[in-house]
């Protein structure tokens, strides 16, 4: 048996459970603005991920919907994806309430209430982040959201960790962290940036950990800076959180779930998959989100994903740039054909790659006011 061999241990992660709701293995897909539509959902399910969240609808959004082509892929959810999350964002306690009950009736098992936007235009109409400074109406809505939502369905809240560094924004942190779980919310997912810091500088992890000694048997689960399978369980380890949820580092590369499961049954980090395993699962994706929009519009929605697969390859760049472009089912095969034919080893993302490339190309009806594109 070689050292590294010996040093391998299956490390203990207790199972996730929020609210009523059996999760399991403790790392889930976070909510993703522009990616985490249903396609990338079930494809982060389908390699190791116990849990997903949509990405942010808007209350307003949610209310006047009304059963138009165009926008009715916000709300799909199928069989095999359950439990997923379905997340909101207003201004409005009653609005904000009335979106949730949308929400539930689309199918979705858990509700979680954004509080972390930090985009500006979602800051200026009082919206996401902007909620943190003002915990009075942050908890009425916890509250009313918790009111309208039946009982069976866990409600949680997703929260940066504060407006900003300043002393007011920490208590008043602490205030909407002990207020939604006195008014029952399931869990809280914590951001270690701060709403002003966007996503310059680090997640402050130390933070996570004062935030779960605090929560005490209450659930937690952080993010930030999550990028490889170590990191999930060093965050894991060195917080004490409940759970991590993966965010950009899931983008392009799905297989960081079960990379990570494998670390935590003490196996060896997997190679990362080859060319021909790339292959499969991104053709798999273009399929699935073809069923979801449609022929003609799954094109050039398709590019920011073969972008973030592109950083597996060992072409990265040539490969980018020929996803980049691409239009159609068989502009998409024919870079699949030129750069997948040969079952070459994949690499290991470089976290640094993901952390220059937040944003999305974000499509979607409600882009401007849901997106958390624009981060660095
Ligand atoms: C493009 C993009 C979109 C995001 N959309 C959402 C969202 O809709 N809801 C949410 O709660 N967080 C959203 N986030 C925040 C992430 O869930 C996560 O908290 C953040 O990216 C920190 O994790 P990371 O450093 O591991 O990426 C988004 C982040 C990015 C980069």
């Amino acid at each position: 048996m070689t050292q590294r061999e010996l040093n391998m241990q299956a490390v203990d992660l207790r199972p996730l459970k929020i609210g009523n709701i059996e999760i399991g293995f403790p790392v889930v897909q976070a909510a993703l603005s522009g990616y985490s539509d249903w396609p990338m959902r079930v494809i982060a399910r389908r390699l190791g991920a116990s849990y997903t969240v949509c990405e942010v609808m808007l209350d307003q959004f949610l209310t006047s919907l009304k059963e138009r082509k165009r926008t009715s892929h916000f709300l799909h959810i199928s069989d095999e994806e359950h439990p997923v999350g379905g997340q909101l964002m207003g201004a409005d306690p009653e609005n904000f309430a009335a979106g949730a009950v949308k929400l539930v009736q689309a199918g979705f098992d858990i509700i979680d209430i954004n509080f972390g936007c930090p985009v500006k235009k979602v800051l200026g109409r009082c919206r996401g982040g902007f909620h943190l400074g003002q915990p009075d109406i942050a908890l009425e809505i916890v509250r009313r959201t918790r009111e309208a939502v039946p009982d069976e369905i866990p409600v949680t809240v997703k929260m940066r960790r504060g407006i900003d560094d300043s002393a007011e924004s920490y208590d008043n942190f602490f205030k909407i962290l002990d207020g939604a779980f006195d008014i029952g919310v399931a869990g809280i997912t914590v951001h270690g940036r701060t709403v002003t810091q966007r996503y310059i500088g680090p997640s402050k992890w130390e933070f996570l950990k004062e935030v779960k000694a605090q929560a005490g048997d209450n659930i937690i689960l952080g993010s930030g800076d999550l990028f490889t399978a170590q990191d999930c369980l060093d965050m894991i380890e060195q917080t004490g959180v409940d759970g991590v949820t993966v965010a950009r580092g899931a983008i392009g590369n799905p297989w960081i779930f079960n990379q990570t499961r494998a670390l935590a049954a003490g196996k060896p980090l997997p190679d990362p998959p080859s060319l021909h395993m790339q292959r499969e699962v991104i053709r798999e994706h273009y399929v699935l989100a073809e069923l979801l929009y449609g022929e003609t519009r799954v094109g050039p929605l398709m590019r920011k994903f073969g972008i973030k697969y592109s950083i597996l390859h060992p072409e990265f760049k040539a490969v980018r740039s020929a996803f980049v472009k691409i239009r159609s089912r068989e502009e998409w095969e024919a870079v699949l054909a030129k750069f997948y034919s040969e079952d070459l080893p994949g690499c290991h993302p470089d976290g640094k790659m993901h952390k220059a490339s937040g944003s999305g190309n974000n499509s979607n009806k409600a882009k401007d006011d849901q997106s958390e594109s624009g981060s660095p």
